[in-house]
């Protein structure tokens, strides 16, 4: 990383000093204001470590649309619900698409996706079989059982260690793995107990921190062959070992589906199965598997946050609220009445149905 600063350093010097003709004569003139940045870099040294915060300052002096220029990527920052709705509401299709960073394009078959592809008829086809095959209530609804077994399996787990710290993120998110994998796979992909079998989770949790990790490659897209941080040879591996896992448990499904031509799981990884066996299906076993790690990626570290923070805004507000563990196995969050005790130590109680 340092040798990366001092490259970004010596060419913003030494360009700074020659001043090309093209970097001089820029057109900004259709572009909101924004803040003066340096040459080559510009305005990247200025965001910090908290860019949320320091784009929210920077919209006070600036408006609610802005213009800024990560290295040669030109950004405009829209900070408010008005130039917000104009972009993601009124303009949604000519702004549907994402600019696709250097260590997901170097995924095996990025064209098979559904988060990155351009917002054509494969992507519309793609979320048409995610939102009918994957979230109506009734698929929801079958699958309810066992949302609920698997809450009860972190409990149980959470109450083995009682008295010792928790990392309720990490536990969210082996929850959340398992969910999604049982959805697709009809499988556990992480071990319930939470003790073995890490490998997938820490795959997907490498291939997430890869792709938000600031990369040269996207802010200098000529600079991307050199792969200068190593983020694509690094994240190549973990894409490679999930197709490999991916692979074995699509074999499995196959060979399942040869001696038994009738029984049918009943789960995502079906719908694709047939999907892929129907006429001009642009579907194969290369272009199903981008979009199960599609949904993987995107689903998981989003739940398993959600419950994070929602545990901690419950913590941070303990005296306030129960948590209910129902007969039927239900939980609920509850608003503590006078007759629960406030808990000086911040914990949150779990009760059973007539506390
Ligand atoms: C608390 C949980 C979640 C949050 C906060 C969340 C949030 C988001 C947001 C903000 C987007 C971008 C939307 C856009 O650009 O239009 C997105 C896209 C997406 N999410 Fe979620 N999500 C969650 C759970 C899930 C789950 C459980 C799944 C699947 C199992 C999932 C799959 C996806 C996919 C596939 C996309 C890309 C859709 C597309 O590009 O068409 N998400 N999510």
């Amino acid at each position: 990383m340092e040798a990366i600063h001092i490259f970004v350093f010596c060419v913003t010097l030494i360009l700074f000093f020659i001043r090309p003709k093209f970097l001089r004569k820029s057109n900004t003139k259709n572009l909101p204001p924004g803040p003066n940045g340096l040459p080559i870099i510009g305005n990247l040294h200025q965001l910090g470590p908290r860019p949320h915060e320091t784009l929210s300052a920077m919209a006070i002096e600036f408006g609610p649309l802005m213009t800024l220029k990560f290295g040669f990527v030109t950004t405009i920052v829209a900070s408010a619900a008005e130039t917000t709705k104009e972009i993601l509401h009124t303009h949604d299709q000519t702004f549907s698409n994402r600019p696709v960073p250097d260590s997901v394009a170097t995924q095996p078959h990025p064209e098979g996706t559904l988060a990155w592809v351009p917002g054509d008829h494969r992507w519309r086809n793609r979320r048409r079989i995610c939102s009918t095959q994957m979230f109506t209530s009734q698929r929801l609804d079958l699958l309810q059982h066992f949302r609920h077994k698997k809450v009860h399996q972190l409990i149980a787990h959470i109450n083995k260690y009682k008295g010792t710290p928790v990392d309720i993120g990490s536990l969210a998110f082996a929850t959340t793995l398992n969910l999604i994998s049982n959805t697709i796979f009809s499988v556990d992909i992480v071990d319930p107990d939470f003790e073995s079998a890490q490998e997938f989770k820490e795959l997907v949790w490498r291939i997430m921190m890869d792709a938000g990790k600031p990369n040269v490659s996207d802010y200098f897209p000529m600079l991307k062959r050199f792969d200068l941080q190593g983020v694509r040879r690094h994240v190549q591996v973990s894409y490679k070992r999930m197709h490999e896992i991916f692979d074995d448990i699509i074999a499995k499904r196959l060979k399942h589906r040869e001696t038994d031509k009738t029984t049918r799981h009943g789960d995502f990884l079906d719908v694709l199965l047939d999907l892929m066996q129907e006429d001009g299906s642009d579907f194969s076993i290369d272009t199903i598997k981008p979009l199960i790690l599609d949904l993987f990626i995107a689903g998981s570290d989003t739940s398993g946050l959600t419950t994070e923070w929602a545990m901690a805004e419950l913590l941070h507000r303990a005296e306030n609220y129960v948590i209910l563990l129902g007969k039927t196995g239900k939980l609920s969050i509850a608003v503590a009445s006078s007759t629960v005790k406030p808990c000086p130590q911040r914990r949150l109680k779990i009760c059973d149905d007539n506390y």
